[in-house]
């Protein structure tokens, strides 16, 4: 069984060792467990879209087909302050190369939005960790795919394809997640604004540490969605588990964090600028008009309140003599 409670254990006991934590409590309404009932078309506390279905032992978000998208969200929010997310899934398919597009997880302000980014919403808010497994030897960057990258977006940025999700990234890596005998795994943990992700590819419960943001500010109450693609190529993309963890930290306050705007003090590779617009005659004239309708404005305004003090001055002269 993939969620072996060997798992847990050794989850529990990783946990231990690389935080101060006094206690680790599992989220039932955050997290998902096997085995499902195939067919049906909704979970307890997660809500299915698109092309996701149920089977026995896992929740295949995109089948091996072109053209799919799906996703599970969910639908409790995050109320803890840390947390730890960490997730069984399995990327499979016949295509040797050709194969994608990937799968993202989101804790977002906006769930169930289906969208171009993995299947989910552009202009998100929050945090998106992307797993990019289109190998495209024309791309502008040098890692080999699969490439996970984390991106925190506060809903002004739109997500570049061509960039291939490295726009605004805060931190990433290689991941070995297609074809395995196995399914990888991915602990992303969220304690006193340190963002870490860590993957254990190989199934053998040795974590290996991705990367570290320190200075991520993500708000309380947001959602938890996985999501999946297909484009011209394709793949299987499947979610086996997902555990997530309230670690409580001794002698902290729980901070009501409803209100805070998702940003991160260190970007990597900054957000690609703003799609170019283009600016034609049609849309120049009424910018161009409206400048002379302000300038007269003023102009009139400006008149008026020289007369004004022109009369006033003239009064008082009158009542002086
Ligand atoms: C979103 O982030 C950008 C860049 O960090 C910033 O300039 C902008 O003010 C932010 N918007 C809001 C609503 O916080």
């Amino acid at each position: 069984m993939w969620t072996s409670p060997r798992f847990f254990t050794v989850l529990a006991a990783f946990l231990f060792c690389f935080s101060t934590i006094d206690a680790v409590i599992v989220k039932q309404e955050n997290s998902l467990f096997g085995p499902y009932e195939a067919g049906v078309g909704h979970l307890m506390y997660w809500d299915l879209t698109g092309s996701s279905q149920l089977a026995e032992t896992s929740i295949r978000l995109t089948p091996d087909e072109p053209g799919k998208q799906g996703a599970i969200w969910n639908n409790y929010p995050m109320i803890s302050n840390d947390w730890e997310f960490h997730m069984q899934f399995h990327i499979h398919g016949k295509g040797v190369h050709l194969n994608g597009n990937g799968m993202a997880f989101w804790y977002a302000r906006d769930p169930l939005q289906a969208g171009p980014v993995f299947g989910s919403r552009d202009y998100f808010s929050g945090l998106a960790i992307f797993i990019d497994t289109v190998e495209d030897p024309a791309s502008p960057h040098d890692h080999k795919h699969p490439y996970l990258s984390a991106v925190v977006n506060n809903g002004s940025f739109p997500y570049h394809h061509d960039e291939q999700g490295t726009a605004g990234q805060i931190g990433g890596c290689h991941l070995q997640a297609r074809n395995l005998e196995w399914p990888a795994k991915v602990a992303i943990s969220y304690i006193s604004d340190v963002l870490t992700v860590f993957l254990d590819s190989y199934g053998t419960d040795a974590w290996v540490q991705c990367f570290r943001a320190v200075g991520v500010h993500l708000p309380t109450g947001y959602y938890f969605g996985v999501s999946a693609a297909t484009g011209e190529y394709s793949d299987n993309h499947d979610v086996v588990s997902v555990t997530t963890l309230d670690n409580l930290l001794p002698e902290k306050v729980w901070e009501d964090r409803t209100h805070l705007i998702p940003s991160a003090d260190f970007v990597e590779i900054p957000f690609a600028p703003p799609k170019e617009t283009v600016e034609d005659a049609t849309t120049a004239t009424p910018t161009s008009w409206k400048l002379i309708y302000i300038g007269g404005i003023g102009t009139i305004l400006y008149v008026a309140f020289s007369m004004y003090k022109k009369r006033k001055l003239q009064r008082r002269e009158r009542l002086k003599k």
